[in-house]
């Protein structure tokens, strides 16, 4: 084969025709109401990380939903839901999400489907939580779903069981029976005289036996169903799980989630190459919140009375899988356009503006300051992070000035186009959307 002097050797890329929606603080940006509303504009909607640790609300008028472990592709029966390789199931969750939607009335079947690779959380994996996590010291404050025990097993693969393997009775019980009573001598060992359970072997593999059925009709290679789509020119949106800088790698280690939570972790976590997403909604409250232990430098502690629990409870900030009131603080840019920066984001939702209303005057975290020495970047460690102070500007708040019900941006008063204006400058992204409430007409498109 010759090669013509001046052509490409290679052939185009084919376009890319997938979207990632995704936060860039630490969970809870709101991420479900944009999934659902850009799903519209897409075939497939795919959660590639995580698992039933999130919590993604959706308000349809006086509908409410709540999903953990589901895509929120999964209210919209024409649209093909995937759970990919990347996400860690909890069985039970799954099948009592897929019953809560049918009783709401919605149509659950062959439009979602779970991937042969994504693997399955025990009871074990709950036990070692909880008793990891009640020890007081070196605790994350987790959700308490099995998420780190299940990754854990994952990657140090001895003890990882995947969704394809509650199909095949006799090799899972083999696994099952090696598996198990390694298990019970760990938790023997974690709870170190404090009441904990153990399992039985065949108890655990009829019960997972019986689990697998009922996901059967759900169950196949994600992988292949979506490359394959791909090669049709179908378009998938990403649903991230949690927030950038809850990523295992890149976030505010070790307060972090145990998965790849930036759009880095899409093509290990469903298989598609990642340069076939070519576009990334970096998803932003515009304020910041916090669940669980960890850094959080712009945090509002300012007790009852304080702009903190007055925000939190406008805005109920309260989590969606636990009820634990989330920690509020004001947007941090160092922050955010470290995330933004790492997720590739190309445009910018801001969420929750209305909830800014109850406040008068508004800041901004604009740098942070270690031991008297300004820092510019968004520090690596959580031991820097919590000696953060950060070096705010502020802006005049918009008065109590209701703003749900704008239909576009000059219906906003002056200030919250300022705060608007600004953030955009800062960070040196368009913003696309602002949100405005909860439900999807709440939405200004930009
Ligand atoms: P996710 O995990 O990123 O999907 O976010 P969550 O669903 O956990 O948290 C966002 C919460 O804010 C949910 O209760 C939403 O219904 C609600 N919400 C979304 N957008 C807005 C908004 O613009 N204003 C207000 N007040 N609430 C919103
Ligand atoms: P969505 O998708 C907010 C937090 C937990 C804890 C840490 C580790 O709704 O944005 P884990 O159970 O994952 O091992 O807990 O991560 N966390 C979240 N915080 N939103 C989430 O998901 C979260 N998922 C996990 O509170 O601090
Ligand atoms: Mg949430």
């Amino acid at each position: 084969m010759s090669v013509r002097a001046g052509a490409s050797a290679l052939p185009a890329r084919p376009e890319p025709t997938c979207t990632c929606v995704v936060g860039l603080q630490w969970g809870d940006e709101a991420k479900g109401k944009l999934v659902d509303i850009l799903g519209d504009q897409h075939d497939f909607v795919v959660r590639y990380n995580g698992g039933a640790n999130a919590g993604h609300t959706i308000v349809w008028g006086d509908r409410k939903f709540k999903l953990s472990l589901l895509p929120a592709g999964v209210l919209k029966p024409h649209l093909k839901s995937v759970i990919g390789n990347g996400v860690v199931v909890y069985p039970p969750r799954f099948l009592e999400e897929v019953e809560q939607l049918r009783a709401a009335g919605i149509e659950v079947g062959s439009n979602l489907t779970l991937s042969d690779r994504a693997h399955v959380i025990f009871p074990h994996h709950l036990e070692e939580e909880r008793l990891s996590e009640s020890g007081g010291e070196g605790a994350i404050g987790t959700t308490g779903r099995g998420i780190g025990p299940c990754y854990q097993d994952k990657v140090g693969r001895v003890c990882g069981v995947r969704v394809g393997d509650l199909l095949r009775p006799e090799a899972l019980r083999e696994r099952l029976r090696f598996i198990v009573p390694r298990k019970n001598r760990l938790l023997g060992a974690l709870a170190d005289g404090r009441e904990s359970r153990t399992f039985d072997a065949d108890q655990v593999c009829d019960e997972y036996l019986a689990l697998g059925e009922k996901l059967r009709p759900h169950v196949v290679d994600t992988t292949h169903l979506l490359l394959r789509g791909l090669g049709d020119g179908k378009r998938i949106l990403f649903e991230a799980a949690q927030g950038t800088l809850l990523d295992i790698d890149h976030g505010t280690y070790p307060y972090v989630t145990s998965s790849s939570s930036s759009p880095a972790g899409i093509w290990p976590g469903s298989g598609v190459p990642a340069h076939r997403v070519g576009r990334i909604l970096g998803v932003v409250k515009a304020y910041s919140t916090r669940v669980g232990r960890g850094p959080f430098p712009t945090e509002l502690s300012d007790g009852p009375d304080g702009l903190g629990e007055r925000i939190r409870k406008t805005g109920r900030e309260y989590g969606t899988v636990t009820g634990r009131p989330r920690r509020v603080g004001w947007l941090d840019i160092v922050a955010t356009r470290y995330t933004a920066a790492l997720a590739g984001a190309d445009e910018i939702a801001i969420m929750l503006l209305d909830v800014l209303s109850c406040v008068n005057e508004l800041s901004i975290c604009t740098g942070y300051e270690i031991d008297g020495r300004r820092v510019a970047e968004f520090p690596a460690d959580a031991y820097s992070l919590d000696r953060v102070k950060p070096v705010y500007e502020s802006h005049a708040g918009w008065g109590g000035v209701d703003v749900t019900g704008a239909q576009k941006l000059s219906d906003l008063p002056d200030a919250a186009r300022r705060y608007l204006d600004r953030i955009q400058q800062l960070l040196g992204l368009p913003i696309r959307v602002v949100s405005i409430g909860p439900d999807r007409e709440q939405t200004i498109f930009i």
